[in-house]
């Protein structure tokens, strides 16, 4: 079971760093009433910083029952009624209050052709329960709907700090062990992606330290390693940007290995310069990831190439020592991980766009989905990559 789910906080006290969107949400349901003219909170912000938790907490702290609606249901305003009708009927047997939730509201907008978005506002505009929302992106024209009739609550990212000792807790209670330096890595890394940082520790504690990184993983490091010889020791030049072309790896793969070298090659305001445009890379992967901009390739491979390589102050007298350049194990491992669920998640998205399910319940369905998709009919009708169908094939 992954840690995640099994340390899902059930208390507001274990909610870390939501102090604010908790008192807001209280003070909503307390308050609530059906004559009002927002009778919706739309909970927004990163991913895993604990929107859908709250919700669930907020239930379980103030003894409501929550019915959750999801995209599929808001095809159109009879298939709405009809899912509505028993939650209200049955509220004269159960003593339990209701909320409403509509988790990840982004997947709506998908299935205008249905409705969809409209029948939402109507539901808002008609419920005699508190409905709670949650959502990444909220920003779009099509949601301009939604945010004025609804009381707009903000989930903080939350900082390195707290997600650490979060992460400690977790291990104290799994009777694991990971070491300072690591654990503060994870945190930083995960840039307030709490799931992701538990996740995280999660690999590294379940890697024993004999596992080794398999050999064709090792077969590559003869190129990597004069790739990065050239960008660290040589001087800037247009021949920089191609170095990588001839290493057989993805450059987000290269990056965890300038990563892993750069404080061995540069220091002092060098080593500021090279991690600043390490960042930039990072900007540009997270863009690429999130939009399917591949292009922006383009510009993680300069930062990557040339970039770090000007990183040296020029007048520094190059000394042709070696470096022995290591190898980023350890984060190499988790990333080989987090690339077999990115796979997984990428395939499942295609699913639930097409069966208007909601991505999570996608994922949560994984096995039985990944045997219905080994048909290749059905690949094919879901539109899946050939990366995919491999995978799915494995
Ligand atoms: N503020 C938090 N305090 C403690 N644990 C948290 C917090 N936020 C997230 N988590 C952990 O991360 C997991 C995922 O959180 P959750 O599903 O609530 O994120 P989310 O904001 O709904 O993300 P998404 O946008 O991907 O739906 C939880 O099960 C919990 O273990
Ligand atoms: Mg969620």
């Amino acid at each position: 079971m992954p840690w995640a789910e099994k340390h899902r906080p059930k208390l507001f006290s274990e909610l870390k760093g939501q102090e604010e969107a908790i008192r807001k949400i209280v003070d909503f349901t307390k308050n609530f009433n059906s004559e009002k003219s927002k009778k919706a909170l739309l909970l927004h912000g990163a991913p895993g910083v604990g929107k859908t938790t709250l919700a669930y907490v907020l239930a379980n702290e103030l003894n409501f029952e929550i019915f959750e609606l999801n995209a599929s249901d808001f095809r159109s305003r009879e298939k709405l009624n009809e899912i509505l009708r028993p939650a209200i009927e049955q509220q004269s047997f159960s003593k339990k209050s209701k909320i409403i939730l509509i988790d990840e509201v982004d997947g709506i907008s998908a299935y205008n052709d249905f409705g969809g978005l409209p029948e939402l506002i109507y539901l808002i505009k008609n419920t005699n329960y508190p409905i709670i929302i949650t959502a990444n992106q909220i920003w779009d024209r099509k949601f301009n709907d939604l945010r004025t009739n609804s009381e707009m609550v903000k989930m903080k990212d939350v900082d390195y700090k707290t997600i650490k000792s979060l992460l400690i807790d977790i291990l104290r209670k799994e009777g694991k062990f990971i070491d300072e330096k690591t654990l503060t890595e994870i945190a930083v890394k995960s840039r307030g992606d709490i799931r992701a940082a538990i996740n995280d520790i999660q690999t590294e504690s379940g890697v024993k330290s004999e596992e080794k990184i398999p050999i064709a993983e090792r077969n590559k490091e003869t190129d990597i390693f004069n790739s990065l010889k050239v960008v660290f020791k040589g001087n800037p030049k247009n021949e920089t940007l191609e170095v990588f072309d001839s290493v057989n790896m993805e450059l987000d793969e290269i990056m965890l290995w300038i990563e892993k070298n750069i404080p061995s090659e540069y220091k002092g305001e060098e080593l500021a310069r090279a991690f600043d445009l390490l960042s930039r890379a990072d900007v540009f992967k997270g863009r690429i990831y999130k939009q399917q901009y591949w292009r922006f390739l383009l510009y993680e491979n300069i930062f990557l190439s040339y970039g770090i390589s000007a990183s040296k102050n020029p007048r520094r007298v190059q000394g042709n020592g070696f470096t022995t350049y290591k190898r980023p194990d350890r984060i190499l491992k988790i990333w080989m991980n987090n690339k077999r669920t990115e796979k997984q998640k990428s395939i499942a998205k295609k699913y639930a766009k097409y069966t208007h399910i909601g991505e999570k319940r996608a994922m949560r369905d994984f096995p039985v989905i990944k045997v219905i998709l080994k048909n290749p009919e059905a690949q094919k009708e879901i539109k899946l990559n050939e990366e995919e169908i491999e995978y799915l094939m494995k």
